[in-house]
């Protein structure tokens, strides 16, 4: 495994993958049709993508493109995706054409002969919907949701049917996906297209169920992605972090560095094939907490912001079990949030960001997409 196609792979996690495999010594080709959201209008390939990547412009969803990039390739990493549970809510068609279209161009190129050694999917923890719980006995309990008229009511948590509270546990690969949105839709249909793929056309294939990524490089502007970029962008702009619901929901953040390393060992383990894999830190925080460690390191007094609202596909708690990452990659996560939020704050130091979160929030609401 030598040369190695990163779809998506001017963006966010792509580039730092980038680096990763051009460190251990791979050739490395990007294709990215550099979309405006996330990069702007009329962008060049961004310049902290390394110049030894081989920089081609085109559309996934290009299949004159996809397979011409594809030619020679050892090993194709696929993560060129439209990237927001909120946007996706009414940006339907486009978020289905990039992401499940996309993906099937790319399927079509191999079952029509582009050989190639491995296929490797960023899918996303979305794809969960809420996450894994117990009863107050300790049972685990195999699907849980909140109403909608709990949530008007404000009431967060989710309840047994005697209105006592689920306790939050690390969530499983074995958990059923309960998809809550079109975009976690779409990133299950991805990881399903590939794997399907993988195994009637005999190529190792492995999702990886990639929980919160954060890290340098993640589109500041953007303001549907990225949780840490969105509350880093406000406070920059000494905007206070808007936060839905109370806060208290729980999340698992894991370092950009830690992901393409684990990017990397599955490409170079035969044994991760065929599976699926969680990607996250093994840890959780409530989202209120890691707005404050960040205004902390950023060393800004601003509270955050909490609307009290739901906003429509969002989850209550999800956090990773990485035993299954562990076991068969030996992926441990070496950076500690804390460790992760100071490296970020000093690349902040030399970014301009335009604050669009009012926007973004405005959609929702007018759309009803907010209770
Ligand atoms: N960031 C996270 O926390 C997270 C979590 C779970 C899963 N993921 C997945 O990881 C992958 C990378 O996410 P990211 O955070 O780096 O996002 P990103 O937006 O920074 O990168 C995505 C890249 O894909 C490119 N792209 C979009 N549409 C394309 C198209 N039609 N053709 C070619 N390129 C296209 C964009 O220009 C961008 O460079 C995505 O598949 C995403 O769903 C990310």
């Amino acid at each position: 495994m030598q040369r190695i196609l990163i779809t998506g792979g001017a963006g966010f996690i792509g580039s730092h993958l980038a680096d990763e495999l051009l460190d251990h010594g791979y050739m490395v080709k990007v294709l990215d049709n550099l979309c405006p959201q996330v990069h702007g209008e009329n962008a060049k390939a961004p310049e902290y993508l390394s110049s030894e990547v081989e920089f081609v412009y085109g559309d996934v969803r290009d299949m004159t493109a996809v397979r011409k990039a594809m030619q020679g390739m050892d090993a194709v990493f696929h993560l060129a995706a439209s990237v927001g549970v909120g946007q996706s809510m009414y940006e339907i068609a486009p978020y289905t054409s990039t992401n499940n279209y996309g993906t099937s161009i790319l399927c079509q190129c191999i079952a029509d002969g582009c050989t190639i050694g491995k296929l490797i999917v960023a899918s996303s923890m979305s794809i969960y919907g809420e996450g894994s719980y117990v009863d107050p006995d300790g049972l685990t309990v195999p699907s849980a949701v909140r109403s909608a008229a709990q949530l008007r009511a404000g009431k967060w948590e989710l309840l047994t049917a005697e209105g006592k509270e689920l306790r939050p546990v690390p969530t499983a690969e074995g958990k059923q996906p309960d998809l809550a949105s079109i975009y976690a839709l779409s990133k299950y249909d991805q990881e399903r297209m590939c794997l399907i793929t993988g195994t009637a056309y005999n190529v190792p294939t492995a999702a990886l169920r990639l929980f919160n990524v954060f890290g340098t490089r993640q589109a500041l502007s953007n303001p549907y992605t990225g949780v840490l970029a969105i509350f880093a962008s406000r406070l920059l702009n000494d905007n206070a972090p808007m936060i839905y619901e109370d806060g208290r929901q729980r999340r698992d953040f894991v370092s950009v560095r830690d992901v393409v390393r684990a990017m990397r060992l599955v490409l170079e383990n035969p044994d991760a094939r065929d599976d699926v894999y969680n990607i996250g830190s093994g840890r959780s925080y409530a989202i209120v907490e890691v707005a404050a460690m960040l205004a902390g390191v950023m060393e800004k007094s601003i509270d955050p912001l909490i609307t009290g609202k739901y906003r429509v596909g969002d989850i209550r708690h999800c956090f990773a079990d990485i035993s299954k990452a562990q076991s068969v990659l030996g992926y441990t996560p070496s950076i500690a949030l804390a460790d992760g939020l100071y490296e970020l704050t000093e690349w902040l130091g030399d970014q301009i960001s335009v604050d669009r979160v009012e926007a973004a929030n405005q959609q929702l609401t007018s759309r009803g997409l907010t209770l």
